[in-house]
């Protein structure tokens, strides 16, 4: 019986995922200097912090959730994203009494149950910062230059950044009104889901990505139109601090996204070498969600970055090689075989990377090996060579060879490291 992986569930291989690997490290060394401190949260929680945080009127909460009955029966779902799941744990252990702000980052797969196409899954892995407990602009720009600095420490500079308002609990009723009232009179001819939108959340509408819909929102009344004074200030003082700090932005007022939670500042990346799935990061405020959750009025903002799309962002701009050993140590004979594995193991204990034969194989299929592998050096011990205390080297790579006393082969391979 042979199985298949899950369709939209993919499995991560070298060489690609040392493109992962450089995200990651990247996401750890840059989040460490703004202070962001990781957290890990469960995969699963309960459903309800979906529901309530994402909104029942969401793609992602009407359709996509992976979401079961446990055998204690109680409706437990598999994190669509990490938003919900760390506010639910900042309000349950009391985060609040750490000093503020209180910065934290994760990463992990998330699931959707999406149509899989390229750059969509239904497994696919975040990296997110969370930021609680500043209300000001500051802390808005902050977290995009310190994601504009992710993205270049990766290798990659020049893509777009995306910013809205959507206003707040103030604003936010006049907008949906003169919304309601600009889709009134073509209703019939929206989608399905923009009639339902319609009666839910009509700024979804503006997020609809069928063509015919994006015709007919044609001059809609604009977001930024409609803000209150404190929800335009902020935005004004946001954008005036990305001015200063020349970070590249585009206003897009139909920048609305697709989980309710957002107050304020909405914002995302994107490129255009992805095709229909073209943000690679995307966040905003969401001040009331805290509260939400039974936690004390607390500022939020935050962003995650979707990694399936920054390493394929990272493979087109340069090829991913596989590591490769520095040294194959090639034996002959049986005491030659535990003096290689004893020398295999002295290389690693001083960071090099060794491999050795195992079992007895010819000299030529041991060589064949060490070029499969691409190490950079064969080392030949035979029991003759052993008795004089020598190895004979080959570098595989510019086809020299020379002889080294087997007292001095680290030092051989940590000098040309
Ligand atoms: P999101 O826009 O749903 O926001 O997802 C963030 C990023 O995850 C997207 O820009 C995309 O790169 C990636 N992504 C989303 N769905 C998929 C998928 N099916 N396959 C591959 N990649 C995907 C959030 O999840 C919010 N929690 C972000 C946030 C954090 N807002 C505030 N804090």
């Amino acid at each position: 019986m042979k199985y298949n992986g899950l369709k939209g569930m993919e499995d991560i291989l070298p060489p690609d995922i040392a493109a992962w690997q450089v995200i990651e490290a990247g996401a750890r060394d840059v989040f460490s200097r703004y202070g962001f401190q990781e957290i890990r949260v469960p995969i699963l929680e309960s459903t309800d912090i979906f529901i309530r945080g994402i909104g029942e009127a969401t793609d992602i909460v009407e359709k996509e959730m992976y979401t079961f009955t446990d055998k204690g029966n109680r409706s437990v779902a598999m994190r669509p994203e990490g938003t919900a799941p760390v506010v639910r744990c900042f309000v349950e252990k009391n985060l609040q009494t750490l000093p503020s702000p209180q910065k934290f980052y994760y990463s992990g797969p998330m699931f959707r149950y999406e149509r899989p196409q390229k750059g969509r899954f239904r497994q696919f892995y975040q990296i997110g910062a969370e930021a609680f407990g500043v209300a000001a602009p500051s802390m808005d720009a902050e977290l995009i230059i310190m994601l504009k600095n992710l993205l270049e420490v990766i290798g990659l500079s020049g893509l777009n950044f995306e910013i809205n308002s959507i206003g707040c609990a103030e604003c936010r009723p006049a907008y949906r009104q003169a919304l309601l009232d600009f889709f009134s009179d073509k209703l019939v001819e929206y989608c399905p889901d923009c009639q339902r939108r319609y009666e839910t959340n009509p700024l979804r509408i503006l997020d609809c990505k069928i063509e015919r819909c994006g015709a007919l929102r044609h001059g809609a009344p604009i977001v930024t139109d409609y803000l209150c004074e404190s929800c335009r200030k902020h935005f004004d003082e946001l954008l005036s601090i990305l001015n200063a700090f020349k970070v590249p932005y585009t206003l897009n007022p139909n920048l609305v996204r697709g989980l309710d939670y957002y107050t304020k500042t909405t914002f995302e990346v994107t490129s255009e070498h992805l095709g229909a799935q073209k943000a690679v990061a995307a966040g905003g405020r969401y001040d009331r969600l805290v509260e939400e959750f039974g936690g004390p009025a607390t500022p939020a903002i935050g962003f995650a970055v979707g990694m399936e799309r920054l390493v394929s962002l990272l493979k087109e701009k340069q090829s991913i090689e596989l590591p490769s050993p520095k040294v194959f140590v090639a034996t002959l004979g049986k005491e030659s075989e535990l003096e290689g594995f004893r020398i295999v193991e002295t290389l690693r204990s001083h960071g090099i990377w060794a491999e050795q034969s195992y079992g007895g194989a010819s000299l030529k299929s041991q060589l064949r090996r060490a070029d499969r592998l691409g190490a950079e050096f064969a080392l030949i011990i035979g029991d003759n060579e052993l008795k004089a205390g020598k190895a004979q080297w080959k570098n595989l790579k510019v086809k020299e060879q020379g002889e080294v006393a087997i007292a001095d082969i680290t030092a051989l391979f940590a000098i040309t490291s």
